[in-house]
């Protein structure tokens, strides 16, 4: 059967979404009471040009700012107008409404009376010329209320001058839709620069936790514990960028383009490194490539093994009276070759040496000490996975570190310095099971 225009006329129920903008369309609000100073204040806010009449007005009315006429409403007032806000919840003005909406091709919302209704107002985010609408057809303005502000947390608020920007370029006729869209994209993007902590995810900052339960990408090196991966979402990409001992799962530019990559595409990147990402942590090189491709980025410091580490087996980095300071190195420089620039600070007296990736180096370092003169019995700590369930100490002395080191599990520092000696009064009194399970209870 053929579709008559009458029997199409029939379901005038039925609402029809149309994402529309008006232009100055000229909008009456009657009321004066405190509906219609709720609507008058969206409306407000919302850079709405309108009008109101009403015989009465609440005194908070002296606060919006638009043309205001005191008198009972009739036929006349509505002329001009094609749309109509009648928030006053009187019968008589309805019934009014209703016998001349038609006649002055007026579109008509009676606030909260659904049927009365010829449109409904959306819950609208306004960023300058980009309008964002949600609406539940009057269904539940609330659930539209709710829906739009978690749309709000995710417009990054520079969404704004980057439509602007965008507009000027288009009356410019200088329309590059890849730019556009990389620009538009980045907006939402994120990337940040975490340190991971030694290993242990409860050493992890608070920061670091949160970005990592929200990341949608990972790019992680090795020493990125399994137990801090697995806090991350299901649905985020996990990346392994790491090089243990030199062998590569990535290059360098390879991970630098990824990050690149994803925060183009307005993904949650988290480069995640283990311990402080500016200790030893090629950290600079990756911040270069940020910046040369204009990506805006958050540092986010991490516990550093290398003091950690030393912490975690009772021996502290310093002590009065037996250390009043200390140093942090590298065994290896690029390329896997021997760093010995640090070997005269074993001779400095109450001075911590901390080093770092130095474990395939201990036959070149007791050598290079030995020959500069450094004491042999200087005492020597191995920690191998500090802070991890697996952590091993290995207590020792200058002379006798080569040997010792044979079967020391990597990852490890080696902590040189009389605050080895502390240790063994400090471990005995250290009670880290307990705090698990008050931690636990926490
Ligand atoms: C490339 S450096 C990175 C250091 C890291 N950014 C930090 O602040 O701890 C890697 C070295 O850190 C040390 N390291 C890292 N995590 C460790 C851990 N849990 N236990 C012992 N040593 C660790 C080892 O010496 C390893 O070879």
């Amino acid at each position: 059967m053929m579709n008559t225009l009458h029997s199409l006329e029939k379901d005038n129920n039925k609402i029809n979404t149309l994402p529309i903008l008006l232009r100055n369309p000229r909008i009456l609000l009657i009321g004066g009471g405190k509906v219609a100073l709720q609507k008058a204040k969206v409306m407000v806010k919302n850079g709405i040009d309108f009008q109101i009449i009403s015989e009465n007005y609440l005194d908070d009315f002296a606060n919006i700012d638009v043309p205001k006429l005191a008198k009972s409403i009739e036929i006349s007032d509505f002329v001009g107008y094609k749309i109509i806000i009648n928030a006053t919840g009187n019968k008589k003005v309805e019934k009014l409404l209703d016998k001349t909406k038609l006649k002055f091709n007026i579109l008509l919302n009676t606030v909260d009376v659904p049927e009365k209704c010829d449109f409904y107002f959306s819950a609208l985010l306004n960023y300058g010329k980009l309008k964002i609408a949600v609406s539940s057809d009057g269904a539940s303005p609330m659930i539209s209320k709710v829906v739009r502000n978690r749309i709000k947390e995710i417009i990054p608020p520079e969404i704004k001058e980057q439509i602007a920007k965008e507009a000027d370029l288009r009356k410019q006729n200088k329309i590059n839709i890849t730019r556009t869209r990389i620009e538009a994209s980045r907006l939402f993007g994120h990337v940040a620069l975490v340190g991971a902590g030694p290993g242990d995810p409860e050493l992890l900052t608070l920061k670091a936790y949160k970005l990592i339960r929200n990341a949608e990408v990972i790019l992680h090196d090795h020493l990125v514990s399994n137990e801090i991966l697995a806090l991350a979402k299901s649905s985020a990409k996990i990346i392994n960028c790491g090089k243990p001992h030199g062998s590569k799962t990535l290059s360098q530019l390879d991970i630098n383009s990824r990050m690149v990559f994803y925060v183009n595409q307005g993904r949650r990147v988290v480069r995640l490194k283990g311990g402080d990402p500016f200790v030893f942590g090629r950290l600079v090189e990756e911040t270069e490539y940020l910046i040369k491709n204009n990506i805006k980025f958050e540092i986010v410091p991490g516990i550093t093994s290398s003091i950690s580490g030393a912490g975690n087996a009772a021996i502290p980095v310093t002590a009065r009276d037996v250390s009043n300071g200390f140093s942090v190195v590298s065994g290896c420089l690029k390329g896997n070759q021997f760093n010995m620039n640090w070997i005269e600070l074993l001779k400095i007296p109450k001075h911590t040496t901390v080093v770092l990736m130095g474990l395939k180096k201990v036959k070149q370092i007791v050598s290079e000490s030995i020959a500069r003169g450094v004491r042999k019995n200087l005492p020597v700590a191995i920690i191998s996975n500090a802070t991890r369930d697996d952590q091993t100490e290995i207590i020792t002395t200058l002379i006798d570190l080569e040997n010792a080191a044979k079967n020391a599990p990597t990852p490890a520092i080696i902590v040189f310095g009389e605050v080895v000696n502390l240790r063994e009064k400090l471990s005995n009194f250290i009670d880290s099971e307990k705090s698990e399970v008050l931690s636990k209870f926490g």
